[in-house]
């Protein structure tokens, strides 16, 4: 499990989280959705360790201020909303990088298989920032999925934390992610993604966390979140809401705005 409570994040001058709970459970996909600027890449650094604010963060039952970098390492891997990377690295020694936590040192051939996973079989030699921008995207989720590759290791559940993984890809490859991140879930790790799509949203999660603002707005299953009055309340706009049958997940279909 995952348990973050009383989130206070102050970057420069500003609070950015307010007081935020939330808790994430292994076997499932837990999704965070919001506005522009609601907090949500503070709120996965702040699940991650790469910022510190006040409040506690659980990971596993271990608080994460008190774990050795390592130790977070081997818990969990992090996606960020952007990597910048400056070198003319190839595709390989970046996805290689996934195995500097040092347990996993004689996993070789995990980057090659992690390249597979996201489609880039055979791209290990290319440039990285030779790219395009949805190729580079997927190279760093192999970099991630190379350092949890397993989404056990013993007893203990690994956790993915992704910050808008499919927002430069299309659409069979934000299935292919987002694939790879319920069949994470599925073999007992947890993943905590943050999300603008919602029909991908209300597609691939179990639990949707809503950020405003900096406050934890409301939690709850597709069908309980994605509603138009939580729509209109949290994005300002009126979304129409349908279901489809035979599950009735719910769709957003945006054009009927201009109707
Ligand atoms: N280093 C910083 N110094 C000051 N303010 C910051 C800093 N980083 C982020 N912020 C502010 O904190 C707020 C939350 O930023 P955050 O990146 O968490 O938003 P987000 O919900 O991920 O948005 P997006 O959907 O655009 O990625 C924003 O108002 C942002 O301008
Ligand atoms: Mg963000």
């Amino acid at each position: 499990m995952m348990q973050a409570k009383n989130i206070r994040v102050r970057l420069g001058r500003k609070e950015v989280l307010h007081g935020v709970e939330f808790t994430a459970q292994t076997g499932q996909v837990t999704a965070i959705i919001g506005p522009n600027g609601s907090g949500k890449s503070t709120l996965l650094k702040t699940l991650s360790g790469e910022l510190v604010g006040t409040g506690t963060v659980l990971l596993n039952g271990h608080d994460i201020a008190k774990l050795r970098p390592w130790e977070l390492a081997a818990m969990r891997g992090v996606l960020p909303q952007q990597t910048t990377v400056a070198f003319p690295f190839t595709v390989h020694e970046i996805v290689r990088l996934g195995l500097s936590n040092g347990l996993a040192a004689a996993e070789e051939d995990l980057p090659s298989q992690a390249l597979a996973h996201v489609d880039l079989a055979g791209f290990e030699n290319r440039s990285y920032q030779n790219l395009s921008g949805g190729e580079q995207q997927r190279v760093q989720l192999a970099r991630v999925l190379t350092q949890v590759w397993e989404a056990r290791d013993q007893d203990q559940p690994r956790w993915l934390l992704l910050d808008e993984p499919v927002a430069s890809l299309d659409i069979a490859h934000q299935f292919t992610v987002l694939g790879i991140a319920r069949d994470f879930a599925a073999k007992g790790g947890g993943v905590v993604v943050v999300m603008h799509d919602l029909n991908l949203t209300a597609l691939f999660a179990d639990l949707v966390y809503v950020l405003s603002e900096g406050h934890m707005w409301m939690s709850g299953t597709v069908s309980e979140v994605l509603n138009t009055e939580t729509m209109k309340q949290v994005y300002g706009i009126d979304l129409p809401i349908n279901t489809l049958p035979p599950t009735d997940i719910p769709f957003v279909l945006p054009q009927a705005l201009s109707g």
